[in-house]
């Protein structure tokens, strides 16, 4: 007899992402439930309730909730998609990269300093302009493109005497010429779903920005670059950000593990949404089987 499987979502908001996947979940007639991250707490001796799910797919906004509450449930022995280790990479821009460039996926330079100081060096070395960014962030918040030495200067002081001790660690990227848009591929599992252009004016090119979308053919470049960012992060449902080099061709920016789809899936017509939830299905059916 076929097993029904009760599935987890973890969230923040109703954004329209959330609300697709619901609906998926709902006309699948899948048995979930609606997991606000404000109203939830863990109980580390009392796991009882969370082990009642099969799986549990995480959409927090907050990457630290996320992060916690994903090694929380591994913890549990609760398959999630996911997995904390993916989420560990993919929320943090050096992790990120430091899983790329061991895999051989072919990125922007970049370089990693701890003081203002060794910022400068590093900025100088690589040569202007450079983009300086959080190494937690999204929706192309706080990032900088430092043209020269005097913007530097001031970015970097005011990084320095304002920021947290996060913003203490200077994540410094070569900025690349890319032709007034980037790429948005959409990954679940080993498919590319889905890629977008996102065209702007303005270098920084996120819809959350004012980007705007129109569709890109996944030529085998795209999927063969994918496939392989998406194994050096470990895998999953995931975002993947390319920019095109004029000379260096494609290069792979960032991977997104929480991703947002509110323009690629009515551009492209593909239920990302359904994907998911059919994705997280496969976890559930697979740790199940993995019991028995
Ligand atoms: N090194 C760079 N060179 C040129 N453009 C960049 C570079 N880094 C980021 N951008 C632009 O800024 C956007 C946001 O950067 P990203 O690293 O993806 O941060 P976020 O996590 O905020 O989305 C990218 O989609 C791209 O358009
Ligand atoms: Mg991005």
């Amino acid at each position: 007899m076929r097993r029904r499987y009760r599935i987890g979502v973890l969230y923040t908001r109703l954004r329209v992402e959330e609300k697709w996947i619901f609906a998926a979940l709902e006309r699948r007639g899948v048995d979930y439930e609606r997991l606000d991250d404000r109203e939830i707490h863990f109980n580390l001796q009392d796991p009882q309730f969370w082990q009642g799910f099969d799986a549990v797919l995480e959409r927090s906004i907050s990457y630290y909730s996320g992060l916690y509450a994903l090694r929380t449930l591994e913890g549990w022995g609760i398959p999630t998609v996911n997995t904390a280790r993916v989420a560990e990479i993919c929320g943090d821009k050096w992790n990120t990269s430091v899983a790329l460039e061991r895999a051989g996926v072919p990125q922007p330079r970049v370089r990693l300093a701890f003081s203002v100081e060794a910022a400068m060096q590093a900025i100088e070395e690589m040569g202007y302009p450079v983009v300086l960014k959080p190494v937690v962030g999204s929706w192309g918040r706080m990032l900088a493109k430092i043209n020269d030495r005097e913007a530097a200067e001031a970015i970097l002081e005011h990084r320095a005497t304002l920021g947290s001790a996060q913003q203490n660690v200077y994540y410094i990227q070569e900025y690349i010429p890319k032709p007034g848009r980037d790429i948005r591929a959409i990954m679940v599992g080993d498919r590319v779903l889905t890629a977008i252009y996102r065209n702007a004016e303005h270098w920084i090119t996120n819809t959350a920005r004012g980007g705007q979308g129109t569709l890109c053919p996944i030529t085998p470049e795209i999927e063969a670059l994918c496939l392989k960012a998406s194994a050096a992060v470990g895998g999953g449902v995931l975002g993947i950000d390319l920019v095109e080099h004029p000379e260096r061709g494609l290069l792979v920016n960032e991977v997104n593990h929480t991703t947002e789809f509110h323009t690629a899936q009515p551009l492209s017509g593909v239920d990302i949404a359904d994907e998911i939830v059919a994705y997280t299905l496969q976890v559930a059916r697979q740790h199940v089987m993995e019991g028995v």
